[in-house]
């Protein structure tokens, strides 16, 4: 397959360390990985008004997501096309003209050099200086090839023939769908509160990736803050005390769910037709309690037999992960160098929920999440002593296990192209690294469709059970 087969054996699940620590790998990727996979840009929520913008990134670069003022959005590259200069050096704001500090081209909030009539963009001594030749319309803020707003979160790519995203999510579409979904079952209907959290962490992209998509392994890591009790019911870290009736409807259990042709996966239940039974988990705020009741019953309702899932952790192929239950985030694991990562964390909830609600959720957030949360500290702990000694000559000759489970996975019932594997497995992480794989070994300029069933078909072969 490639260059990716040098280093990735997904068969046999043996990866090289040279793919966390490589400065030569590290430069590829990001024009093959990067350059061409959807990445999470936003949300809309944090641009709600006409001429609002957010300053994201894709990859390694810094790109400007906007509002323009009939509400279209607009992701571009922010640099200035005359010699570079970011043009933008806002985190966020609302602004009719980004003006580049270096010599002032202005360009409006679509992009463009080129002023509509009593606006303001444009070249400075255009007339004078550039003699009126310049071709200002060839020369506005670079856009990304494709753009899509599903359900509020903005993606995009550089890549013009990229699947469209929804082809791109595959079967992990439900399980996005939970994450973006109201609680009650609407699709949308959730926002970003407050702001997102930036941390920079000396640790490979990678890392974070695979740990959302399926590391149930590591609980030992969490002990402590297990023993602490931090959850919302005031029990454990985060889940619910099993407080549940006898005979009633229980969910069906966690499993580890893989798209072998996409990257995709996730730790949670496989689709289900019917809500478990309710379990108080906000016992120690009445209100917030309360609220979740309510919401439960208006789900029941308005899903009736539909097919659902459970909100679940996974990662969308290569950098964007989530956890879909509280705290119900979306991470992005940006490349900051082979070596080091800038993790950004997008805090979700139901955009109409009660400010009280919001508000405890905010500080449940805040103390479970985060660079200053009790539980993410044990997380990147393992990933940064894991990147330096990775990166030791002697240990960099010995590849990484990734063998747990290996020809123990199953199709899944009632998703397109999955597998799952019940017991705890690195199902997932043997998919990601294999459809990393995969982009890195398709020349530069290719496209990387899912329509191939050949993941899939080789996975299925080696069954053991
Ligand atoms: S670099 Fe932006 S105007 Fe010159
Ligand atoms: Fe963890």
């Amino acid at each position: 397959m490639g260059n990716g087969a040098l280093w990735v054996d997904s068969d046999n699940g043996i990866i090289s360390r040279d793919i966390f620590v490589s400065d030569a790998i590290y430069t590829e990727e990001l024009k093959k990985v990067f350059g061409r996979a959807w990445l999470f840009v936003g949300h809309e929520s944090q641009i709600p008004k006409p001429y609002d913008f957010f300053v994201s990134r894709m990859g390694a670069e810094s790109v400007i997501m906007t509002r323009d003022k009939t509400g279209q959005i607009h992701v571009f590259l922010n640099t200035c096309r005359h010699r570079g200069m970011k043009v933008c050096r806002y985190d966020q704001g609302n602004t009719r003209v980004f003006t580049c500090p270096y010599h002032a081209w202005s360009f409006s909030v679509d992009g463009n050099l080129t002023s509509a009539p009593g606006g303001l963009a444009g070249v400075p001594q255009y007339k004078a200086i550039y003699h009126d030749e310049l071709d200002k319309s060839q020369w506005g803020l670079i856009p990304v090839a494709k753009l899509c707003n599903y359900k509020g979160g903005v993606w995009a790519t550089w890549d013009r023939n990229a699947p469209e995203f929804e082809a791109y999510l595959g079967g992990m579409k439900i399980y996005l769908d939970a994450v973006m979904d109201h609680r009650d079952g609407r699709p949308g209907g959730s926002e970003i509160i407050g702001g997102i959290q930036k941390w920079k962490v000396p640790s490979n992209w990678k890392f974070g990736a695979e740990n959302f998509i399926g590391d149930l392994y590591h609980i030992t890591s969490h002990r402590s803050v297990d023993m602490v009790s931090i959850g919302p019911s005031g029990a454990g870290r985060r889940d619910a005390p099993v407080v549940r009736r006898e005979g009633g409807k229980r969910p069906p259990p966690f499993v580890s769910v893989g798209f072998p042709n996409h990257g995709h996966g996730l730790i949670g239940a496989l689709p289900h037709y019917e809500e478990a039974d309710y379990v108080p988990q906000f016992t120690l705020t009445p209100e917030v309690e309360q609220y979740y009741e309510h919401i439960y019953h208006a789900r029941v309702a308005n899903l009736g037999k539909q097919k659902r899932v459970l909100a679940a952790v996974g990662t969308i192929f290569p950098n964007l992960s989530f956890h879909g239950m509280q705290p119900r985030a979306l991470f992005t694991w940006h490349p900051n160098g082979p070596r080091e990562m800038e993790i950004w964390k997008w805090y979700l909830v139901d955009a109409d929920a009660p400010a009280a609600v919001k508000d405890v959720l905010r500080r449940y957030y805040l103390r479970y999440a985060g660079p200053a949360g009790l539980t993410e500290q044990d997380d990147m702990e393992n990933w940064n002593y894991a990147t330096a000694a990775s990166a030791g000559q002697e240990a960099g000759r010995y590849p990484y296990n990734y063998q747990m489970g290996l020809g123990y996975e199953q199709p899944a019932p009632d998703l397109d192209n999955a597998v799952y594997t019940t017991a705890v497995t690195e199902q997932n992480q043997r998919i990601l690294y294999h459809r990393w794989a995969q982009y890195m070994s398709a020349p530069e300029g290719g496209s990387l469709h899912p329509d191939a069933n050949a993941n899939l078909g080789e996975i299925l072969a080696r069954r053991r059970t």
